[in-house]
């Protein structure tokens, strides 16, 4: 069987009401429900799972959470648990965002993350990716050890439900340094795919590879076609209805 792309739509904190929400949501869905080739998935807050899941018919398009604790439930002011997050109808939760890195989140909660996640039935979006690139490549020590500890303790069985998201730190958002080039995702594509086959043999290649960080309707292509990866983590293009419209439209078309 075919894989389909896999292109998810990770909001961050926008839009500002629910109302805006829907309407994104609901202009997306047009487009994602037409495409068999594409499981388009979108993260809103995390105040808006539920009710976006309530506009999700059929399976072309599902919703996931950007964030979520690994505790199922306790004395934690302020958290929601990936098992509630199963229960109002998500179905991927992203994990080590580097904005949630850069806010505390180590490799060891990172890691309890997954953990949980696996556990409820989640299929977990791991973000890995370096903040600069040195002319040694130390980089590449750094994403391998980032991908080992975040799936410490994730058996054979639970790769399925693992996807690891290449998004380099200078290449995202607006205040991105320069986009990645196709090449820089592909040399860390094969890096992740290579560091899944030492630690879990040819059971790893189950594991698929997103390239994420500034993606737009004009690169979206390019970097599936050429990086050797499954899909595409979108940030700010997939606030846009029209724009993240083209980029599914665009991973529609390559076989
Ligand atoms: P960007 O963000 O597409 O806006 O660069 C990507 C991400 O942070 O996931």
């Amino acid at each position: 069987m075919k894989i389909k792309k896999l292109i998810i739509g990770n909001w961050k904190m926008y839009p500002a009401s629910l109302k805006d929400a829907k309407a994104k949501f609901t202009a997306i869905k047009k487009v994602a429900g037409k495409l068999a080739n594409v499981q388009t998935v979108i993260c809103p807050p995390l105040v808006y799972v539920s009710e976006i899941k309530k506009f999700v018919s059929g399976r072309r398009i599902v919703v996931g959470a950007q964030n979520a604790w690994f505790e199922t439930e306790g004395a934690f002011t302020g958290e929601v648990s990936i098992a509630m997050l199963a229960s109002v109808g998500a179905e991927y939760v992203i994990v080590g965002h580097s904005e949630r890195r850069a806010i505390g989140e180590s490799d060891e909660l990172i890691n309890k993350k997954v953990l949980a996640g696996v556990k409820a039935g989640m299929t977990i979006v791991l973000c890995v990716g370096e903040r600069e690139r040195d002319p040694d490549g130390v980089y590449l020590k750094f994403i391998t050890e980032q991908i080992k500890e975040a799936l410490h303790g994730v058996q054979k069985k639970e790769l399925k439900k693992i996807v690891i998201a290449y998004e380099p730190i200078w290449a995202i958002g607006k205040n991105a340094i320069h986009p990645a080039s196709p090449d820089d995702a592909l040399e860390v594509s094969i890096l992740i795919k290579r560091t899944l086959a030492d630690l879990y043999g040819k059971d790893g290649s189950v594991i698929q590879v997103l390239y994420g960080g500034s993606v737009d309707s004009k690169n979206a292509w390019e970097f599936i076609l050429k990086s050797q990866v499954n899909g595409l983590l979108v940030g700010r293009a997939s606030l846009d209805p029209k724009i993240f419209g083209e980029i599914l439209k665009s991973a529609d078309t390559i076989k």
